[in-house]
């Protein structure tokens, strides 16, 4: 196979648009991610793919909890770029966008979200690049149960969106 049918062949994958966040002592960070995946239902648990070079990787290496945030459609290009095209290591996300703390500590944000999920991780999966984090939904809430979910399909498309090298899937 090529790299062109390769990349057509994955490209009919599906996803949404998340934001990560963690907190590990004082610090806190976020991300965004496509790849949000619940992986079963009795308990709830859910998994996550992130870039090893990610500092939100480092985070929840240590915290071992997240805080997972379907994004909604009104979220705009600045906004998905604080969290996914700048690295927490070099300035503070939080600085400007209001979070809340939730039950296991990590930042949840309400603005552009529908939801959030509270995982505490109870496996890591390393899948070379990067890690999988998987673990069971602790806590839950509803932000904005009306508003359409952002698709990847849609940030391409409509917010005319790109994806950095190191995400999951190369676009
Ligand atoms: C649309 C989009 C999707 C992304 N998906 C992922 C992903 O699934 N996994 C990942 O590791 N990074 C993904 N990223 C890249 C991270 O969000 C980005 O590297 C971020 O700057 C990491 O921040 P940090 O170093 O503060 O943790 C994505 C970025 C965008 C814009």
């Amino acid at each position: 196979m090529t790299t062109e049918e390769l990349n057509q062949g994955l490209g009919y994958i599906t996803y949404g648009l998340y934001i990560v966040t963690t907190k590990y002592e004082h610090q806190y960070n976020g991300m965004i991610v496509n790849t949000v995946l619940q992986v079963t239902a009795q308990p709830a648990q859910v998994a996550i793919s992130v870039n090893k070079l990610c500092l939100t990787h480092e985070l929840i290496l240590k915290s071992r909890v997240f805080a997972a945030m379907p994004l909604d459609e009104t979220a705009t290009l600045p906004f998905i770029g604080t969290f996914g095209f700048r690295t927490g290591r070099t300035f503070n996300k939080f600085e400007k966008i209001p979070f809340e703390q939730g039950f296991l500590g990590c930042p949840i944000v309400k603005q552009h979200t529908l939801s959030y999920l509270e995982v505490k991780v109870n496996k890591t999966v390393d899948v070379g690049t990067h890690t999988l984090f998987i673990g069971e939904v602790k806590n839950v809430g509803i932000i904005n149960p009306g508003a359409r979910a952002m698709t990847y399909e849609y940030y391409h498309h409509v917010i005319k969106g790109k994806t950095p090298a190191g995400a999951t899937h190369a676009s």
